[in-house]
């Protein structure tokens, strides 16, 4: 491939890029922009950094967007056919490496390495080569490249063929599989991912033991990390935006809104999630079902919101999921609810504002994953909440490295233990809890999404 030198020095390369288009009914495209850690941080070094985002077009309007040549500044989204990115994405990134990573996995059902996943696999191959194509054609001499998550695992080591001169990074924003579960996968495509990753100059984890777990990898099944470096970015919460955000117009109005629903008085334990399997909201909703059964003097007294948002829906297992949310949340809320109280407030469609406003009124905060690469609403809700909250935080989520020391740990699987720790964090006494709430708000902004970022160009660079 000749690669025609770009004026690019800095370049992200993610599956999700930072806009999105829908096609409008007088057939205009409409941009959306979307936030999250990687636009603050992307925004902090500068326009005059020669910035560069390369990303999948993911819907029909994105796609439209492409074919007229219409495009953001500082983007380029890559019209890989529809097919191969269904398989990379669905087949392999969401079905096989989520899985892996976050140990999903059930035996003796699954997983079943067969044609299909060859075909698949094959598919994941080809799109990681658009990217590493585009990135080399976009990249200036010497400029450095960081590479985004599990859906792009093999383009350092491609890239670093293209490009020799390119600095380049990868960040993970997942768990990585310790050993004895990464060997599931079959060992030629392990190796793969494992060498396509050791592409890189630096990985970047957001904890150490996501670190020590690829480390480990590496040593067991690859020869070791050569020259590769590692290192740990633990992302935290943007305090500034968030704070200013939660007190807008519309999630005041949300606010009022949930108020209602929830009834005077009452103590609230909030969750908000992407309905995913990691996340474990069912196990969330059994724990509470335990409290209202074993402490009746909850009953009346509290109620569970709930928000989550429908996440990856083209796949069964997480439609199933959904569906099972709902089933025991409706179930919940027919064996306790009274005409005055619901105990399960259960919302699906996606709304920030109204996240916010929850954040907001949360006494409780749940986030009880089975596994997790870091967890900010974990992050956010201490920033947020107008009377601090406590948290009754999942060991397995990387950010119970950094929280750990205030919040109400829980092992994810026990049910009985989180109805316990939901008692206990209930009954914290409102001092103790503002001040848990404080320092958890502190923990959890000690490294804002900007600096996470420059942090790690730096690193890389240096
Ligand atoms: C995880 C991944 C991100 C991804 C997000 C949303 O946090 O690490 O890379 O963007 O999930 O998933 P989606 O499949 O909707 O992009």
């Amino acid at each position: 491939m000749a690669s025609t030198y770009g004026a690019a020095r800095v370049l992200v390369a993610s599956n999700r890029g930072p806009v999105s288009y829908t096609v409008s009914e007088d057939g205009s495209l409409d941009a959306k922009r979307g936030g999250g850690g990687l636009v603050s941080g992307l925004s902090a070094i500068g326009s005059d950094a020669d910035a560069l985002w390369v990303c999948s077009a993911l819907s029909d309007g994105d796609r439209e967007a492409v074919r007229r040549g219409v495009g953001a500044d500082g983007v380029r989204m890559l019209d890989i056919p529809a097919d191969v990115h269904a398989d990379a994405y669905n087949g392999i990134a969401n079905s096989v490496l989520w899985f892996v990573h976050h140990m999903l996995y059930q035996t003796p059902l699954e997983p079943v390495f067969d044609a299909e996943f060859r075909r698949q696999w094959a598919s994941y191959e080809a799109y990681n080569r658009a990217f590493a194509e585009a990135l080399a054609e976009e990249a200036a001499q010497g400029a450095a490249v960081v590479v985004q998550d599990y859906h792009l695992t093999l383009v350092p080591g491609m890239l670093r063929e293209l490009r020799p001169d390119l600095r380049i990074g990868h960040f993970s924003h997942t768990p990585w599989a310790p050993p004895e579960y990464f060997r599931m996968l079959p060992d030629d495509v392990a190796g793969q991912v494992l060498r396509g990753m050791l592409g890189a100059d630096r990985l970047g984890f957001l904890t150490e033991r996501w670190a020590e777990a690829f480390t480990a990898c590496a040593e067991r099944f690859a020869g070791g990390l050569g020259g590769t470096r590692v290192g740990v970015h633990g992302l935290g919460a943007d305090a500034d935006f968030l704070r200013a955000r939660s007190h807008e117009p519309d999630v005041e109005e949300r606010m009022a809104a949930l108020r209602q629903e929830i009834g005077e008085g009452r103590r609230t334990i909030v969750r908000v999630d992407r309905t995913e399997l990691s996340k474990n909201i069912v196990r969330g909703l059994l724990a509470y079902r335990r409290l209202l059964e074993t402490h009746a003097e909850w009953r009346e007294r509290v109620v569970h919101v709930a928000f989550a948002y429908p996440s990856r829906q083209d796949l069964a297992v997480y439609r199933d999921y959904t569906a099972e949310v709902q089933r025991v949340a409706d179930e919940i809320n027919a064996e306790y609810g009274t005409p005055g109280w619901t105990p399960v407030v259960l919302h699906v469609k996606d709304d920030f504002a109204r996240s916010l406003a929850a954040y907001r009124l949360a006494d409780v905060a749940l986030v009880n994953p089975i596994r997790d690469g870091m967890n900010l609403v974990a992050k956010e809700v201490p920033v947020v909440s107008d009377a601090g909250c406590a948290l009754v935080l999942s060991r397995e989520a990387g950010a119970h490295e950094e929280l750990g020391e205030d919040a109400i740990t829980v092992n994810p699987y026990d049910v009985t233990g989180t109805a316990t720790a939901l008692h206990e964090a209930l009954s914290m006494r409102p001092e103790e809890r503002a001040e848990r709430s404080k320092r958890l708000a502190a923990a959890a902004t000690a490294l804002p999404p900007a600096q996470w970022f420059v942090d790690q160009l730096d690193a890389l660079r240096g």
